[in-house]
């Protein structure tokens, strides 16, 4: 074994005590402003790219991590803020020792740059007749996923105790501090929000998802066959992307999104929300074979490729980890501020269903759901926040969510439509039988370094639907 492939504690530390010390990059890329089209390389402007080169030195050899990867037994993931120093640093020089591969050589298997792409793979139908957003291999697929990552990284750094941390944004709203910094591995440069900005509390209701009754609900539906429709699950629609699409750079588009080291403590915590909704008493995973027996394909820590089953993945220990805690924290998210300038749609609902579907929403559940049938989505993304007024005009706050752009088909042209549905609190139930003009407002939220689009999206029709799976 090699001295820089074992580098003493102190090496490490004084390292990375450099590390912390440079002054902490925060400011804006100002490219293409406008827009926040993100770039199709990871940005690393702060540092060149054979810098990372510097990382390697904790690389362990192909014995070492073999070893390693040999002994795993169950790692439990903990939020990025509770790692000790030590633990951050591991995961830093892990990410950095995968960055530096794919300096060396783009194609990789286990470089950063390889990863990254993989993800952006399974979200182009352009390249591969798959897409695992916007349905119900949504949270399948990016579990497996995260798995093939965090196996990289344990082995890159030999360490067979490695857990990928999360990043809980409903106890730290901020930009974790711990991704972000002068030639840090897990910095990001095209991010638009820096470490003192906090994420609107709207953007992350966690709670309205995890009352969902039903895993379609929640997790998305049945992947169509032919060109049928996608409908996307709430905690897709809601806090996923409304997350990806905050922090803007990379992470606002799928195709760069897993560029950026962010992604893996994001999806570390939508990924923990699965099995917090799982852990409700009631709820229930679909038994449907076709989706149990979906097999994906993932790269592994040695270059190989591995398969999985959906049913494979549903218990986290199969996997070879655990998190720490499934606690969320619910902040009292005031209702943000009707602004007048939403665009409008008339519900279309008889008087009939209305009375049936308040009824149901009476039950305290979730049941009532307004469906936002075939949205044609935007080039960019679309960050809105949703009122429903009646008779006496007063918009009521429901939810706050995100479109981001899906690819599909030709060089350019974007998948036509996508459904939505959005469920309504149960205090709305009187509302809802008494009005025959049930109006929807949709009100663009601005972000930072951002235009809103010109036009308001179009959509077929919004209905009124209740939950008829549970
Ligand atoms: Cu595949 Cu959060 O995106």
């Amino acid at each position: 074994m090699s001295a820089s492939n074992n580098p003493t504690d102190n090496n490490r530390r004084q390292f990375f005590k450099k590390l912390a010390g440079a002054t902490a990059f925060t400011g804006s890329m100002g490219f293409a402003a406008g827009f926040g089209i993100p770039r199709l390389v990871h940005a690393i402007d702060y540092l060149q790219p054979g810098e990372w080169e510097k990382f390697r030195q904790w690389e362990a050899t192909p014995l070492q991590a073999r070893n390693a990867m040999d002994s795993r037994e169950v790692a439990t993931r903990k939020h990025i803020g509770d790692l000790t120093p030590d633990e951050l640093e591991k995961f830093k020089a892990a990410v950095g020792i995968m960055r530096a591969r794919s300096d060396l050589n783009p194609m990789d298997p286990t470089g950063w740059t390889s990863q990254a792409l993989q993800h952006a793979l399974y979200c182009s139908s352009a390249v591969r007749d798959l897409q695992v957003h916007w349905c119900w291999y949504f949270l399948p697929w990016h579990r497996g996923y995260l798995w093939s990552v965090e196996q990289m990284l344990a082995a890159a750094i030999g360490d067979k105790d490695f857990a990928l941390p999360y990043w809980d944004w409903t106890r730290s709203p901020y930009i974790d501090p711990a991704y972000s910094g002068f030639g840090n591995p897990l910095q990001d440069a095209t991010r638009l929000y820096t470490g003192t900005d906090q994420i609107p509390l709207d953007f992350m209701d966690v709670e309205a998802a995890l009352q969902a009754p039903h895993f379609y609900q929640f997790g998305g539906y049945p992947y169509p066959e032919g060109r049928g429709e996608l409908t996307e699950g709430v905690m897709e629609q809601s806090f996923h992307n409304n997350v990806h699409n905050w922090l803007g750079g990379n992470m606002s588009a799928f195709p760069t999104a897993a560029f950026d080291p962010i992604f893996t403590g994001h999806h570390g915590n939508i990924d923990r929300a699965w099995d917090a909704w799982m852990a409700i008493k009631g709820h229930e995973l679909p038994d449907d074979e076709k989706w149990l027996n979906t097999v994906f394909s993932y790269p592994t820590w040695d270059g190989g490729i591995t398969r999985i089953a959906v049913k494979d993945m549903i218990d986290t220990k199969n996997m070879g980890y655990q998190f720490a805690d499934l606690n969320f924290r619910q902040h009292n998210i005031a209702p943000p501020a009707f602004e007048g300038k939403a665009a409008s749609y008339a519900v279309a609902a008889s008087k009939d269903d209305r009375q049936r579907i308040a009824n149901k929403m009476k039950s305290g559940r979730r049941y009532g759901l307004l469906k936002f049938e075939r949205m044609q989505v935007p080039i960019h993304p679309l960050c809105a926040r949703i009122f429903v007024s009646g008779k006496d005009n007063t918009p009521h706050y429901i939810s706050t969510f995100t479109i981001l752009p899906v690819q599909t088909g030709g060089i350019g042209s974007l998948n036509q439509h996508v459904t939505m549905q959005l469920a309504l609190p149960p205090q709305l139930a009187d509302m809802v039988a008494s009005n025959d003009d049930l109006t929807v407002h949709m009100q663009p939220v601005q972000l930072r370094g951002r235009d809103i689009p010109k036009d308001p999206i179009r959509l077929k029709n919004i209905s009124l639907t209740s939950n008829d799976l549970v």
